[in-house]
């Protein structure tokens, strides 16, 4: 098979990464994907980054073992513990995402920008390095949100368990000071409307998703690795590490839900 042919691996600590597979699917509609949640293992951000990096290169072996093209690590925290040794390891062009801190920060206000992320990821180099380069001039307020990663991983994407945890995650904020959000972790974009309904209308709420998945393109282009031929019908195999139906069928229920149009 011509390495153009070969399918997109997409991997995250569990459910997030689906909705940066969705992003993508809407911009490459006729790639093929391979999608890997490693559920079994979440939360990542509670984990050392040793520990991150290690279950990085085991699911990376598997997608290669499977036949990828590029891989794209869809998910904060597992790009900030693991992204340089995915590649270094890994001949093929590993994607990786980051709290989208740039356009955050060229929205010009004087109002506070929030960064909702793990731990992990407002604590590893690449967070810092962000900070310097873009956040100096600006006040912003680093948000963990654990509790709402847990509420994914459960398939609980609406609700008044949603609104009480995003509540408690605001906590000690004076939202009326923010003038915008960064969706910093890719489970949290399934939570954006009940976040919005949570801060009103005049906050920006912004995620990578969508340069993520521009990035993408342009980098298997500038490799002349995107599929030529038109596709019917989205392909798409997902695994995850808890191997079990629930699990599927929870990733495919959220793919639909970021993907309206999408069918099985
Ligand atoms: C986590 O597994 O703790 C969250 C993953 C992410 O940062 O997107």
């Amino acid at each position: 098979m011509n390495d153009e042919n070969l399918a997109i691996g997409i991997f995250d600590s569990g459910m997030g990464g689906i909705s940066v597979l969705a992003d993508i699917i809407n911009l490459l509609p006729n790639e093929k994907y391979i999608y890997y949640g490693d559920s079994n293992n979440a939360p990542y951000g509670i984990k050392t980054p040793e520990e991150v990096k290690k279950l990085c290169i085991e699911i990376c072996d598997f997608l290669i073992y499977k036949g990828v093209k590029a891989i794209v690590v869809a998910c904060n925290t597992a790009t900030s513990a693991a992204i340089k040794e995915l590649r270094k390891r890994y001949s093929i062009p590993i994607i990786g995402m980051e709290p989208a801190l740039k356009p955050a920060t060229s929205i010009q206000s004087d109002g506070k920008i929030v960064v909702m992320a793990t731990n992990m990821t407002l604590k590893e180099k690449k967070f810092k390095g962000l900070m310097d380069k873009y956040g100096k001039a600006r006040d912003i307020i680093k948000l963990p949100c654990p509790k709402l990663v847990e509420l994914i991983e459960d398939g609980i994407t609406e609700g008044q368990e949603v609104e009480d945890s995003i509540r408690q995650c605001f906590n000690g904020i004076d939202i009326n000071e923010v003038s915008s959000i960064v969706l910093g972790c890719t489970h949290y974009i399934f939570l954006k409307d009940y976040i919005r309904k949570f801060t009103g209308n005049n906050i920006k709420i912004i995620d990578g998703n969508e340069g993520t998945a521009r990035h993408l393109r342009n980098v298997l282009k500038q490799k002349k690795l995107l599929k030529n031929t038109i596709e019917k019908e989205i392909l798409l195999d997902i695994y995850n590490s808890k191997n079990d139906e629930e699990i599927i069928n929870l990733s495919k229920k959220l793919l639909t839900f970021s993907l309206e149009k999408l069918e099985f």
